[in-house]
């Protein structure tokens, strides 16, 4: 099989953090010329926290944008500090709101009443809305994107899984207690990812270095590493900084 990854190596955070913001917003200059709108998958976690700071001082009013969260944990209140609701205002909708940018923000609903329901909801709001244009995705320590855990198959997608013990581990340090961690959550599919026109995949530091030479060293998709499907996408650019390269 073909290798379509495009990798990029920055010399540090900072710098894969401009370069990414650089990237998405060629992407939503260049959609909006064809159709007046672009729509983003957006992911949450430290990777992308540069990128987003970046991109809203890009980001004007003459922009119109969906964006589309690729995970939430469920169940969880909105305005809990740690859901992907809160980050997300945080880190992006308030700051581009500010700048006046014409928006309309998704994101799984963590506190929805019916989980199964709010999943082809989603689903169906991201064809609704044309497609992804342009997928950001960070990459877990085990090779998950979104919530897709190990196993993950290639055609899933929008739905409740169950959180892998490493990943409840590693999303412990935001939790006051084990007990506290969510250990289910609504996350698109990896063929609801792979449906995406684009992909841009970040990953930052040592943490990050042996999945990454695990996923460039694969050639061919790897049931146990969600990641590995990207490798049958034929757009999906690499952002690494030299920590995460091995
Ligand atoms: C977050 C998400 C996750 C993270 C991944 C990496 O919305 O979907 O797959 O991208 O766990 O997280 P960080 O960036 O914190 O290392």
């Amino acid at each position: 099989m073909m290798k379509s990854l495009k990798i990029s190596t920055f010399p540090d955070y900072e710098t894969l953090s401009k370069e990414a913001a650089m990237f998405v917003f060629q992407k939503i200059k260049e959609t909006h010329e064809q159709k007046n709108t672009c729509v983003l998958g957006l992911p949450t976690g430290s990777t992308p926290i540069g990128m987003y700071q970046q991109l809203v001082t890009l980001i004007n009013d003459s922009f119109q944008l969906t964006t589309f969260n690729l995970d939430e944990y469920y169940p969880i209140q909105k305005d809990n500090d740690q859901s992907y609701h809160y980050f997300m205002s945080k880190q992006f909708w308030k700051p581009i709101s500010s700048q006046s940018a014409k928006g309309e923000f998704n994101i799984p609903n963590g506190e929805a009443k019916d989980p199964q329901e709010e999943c082809q909801r989603y689903e169906q709001a991201i064809k609704n809305a044309g497609g992804i244009d342009l997928m950001i995705l960070g990459i877990g320590g085990n090779g998950h994107i979104g919530f897709n855990e190990p196993g993950s198959a290639p055609d899933s997608r929008t739905r409740l899984v169950n959180i892998a013990d490493s990943t409840v581990q590693a999303n412990s340090r935001f939790f006051n207690s084990m007990a506290e961690v969510p250990r289910q959550a609504i996350t698109m599919g990896v063929g609801t990812i792979l449906e995406s026109r684009e992909i841009l995949l970040l990953a930052s530091g040592k943490s990050k270095k042996n999945i990454i030479s695990t996923l460039l060293a694969l050639e061919k998709p790897d049931r146990q590493i969600p990641a590995s499907w990207l490798i049958t996408h034929p757009h999906v650019y690499v952002y690494l900084d030299t920590e995460a390269r091995a």
